[in-house]
């Protein structure tokens, strides 16, 4: 469980409400936003992106992570992910390993879990130390 009381929650689910707004889904109609929190304390977001071939759809997680990225990198700390109502939304599978890798195991995820809980015994590529 995350119990972290320094998250922003109620400001990370406002931007992922309004992120929702910018998403391009005419296929599923079914608008979603993500906003992370980074460790530097900037917050990031994305909105899910559709393509005519369906497998191509980008969710709005990976348009946070690359938010992320383009805006200076860092550790995703804490990360929202709602639909068109506000409501809050479990990332996808595939989502999950972004968000292991972005945020790391101890990521809280909506207000309740973490990516620890969300993705047990997660796939991690052994990189050499630095
Ligand atoms: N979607 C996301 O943006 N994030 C998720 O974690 C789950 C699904 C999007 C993809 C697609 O555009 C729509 O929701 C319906 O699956």
């Amino acid at each position: 469980m995350s119990e972290d009381a320094a998250i922003p929650w109620a400001e990370l689910r406002a931007r992922a409400h309004e992120a929702s707004r910018t998403a391009h889904a005419p296929y599923s109609n079914f608008h979603v936003g993500a906003a992370g929190l980074v460790d530097d304390g900037r917050i990031v977001t994305g909105c899910n992106v559709e393509n005519a071939s369906y497998g191509l759809t980008l969710c709005a997680e990976c348009g946070m992570v690359s938010d992320l990225h383009r805006t200076g990198g860092g550790r995703l700390v804490a990360v929202t992910v709602t639909d068109a109502d506000g409501e809050l939304l479990a990332p996808c599978g595939r989502c999950r390993q972004l968000l292991l890798e972005a945020g790391g195991p101890g990521c809280a995820v909506n207000e309740h879990t973490t990516v620890a809980e969300l993705l047990p015994d997660a796939f991690e590529f052994p990189l050499p130390e630095d």
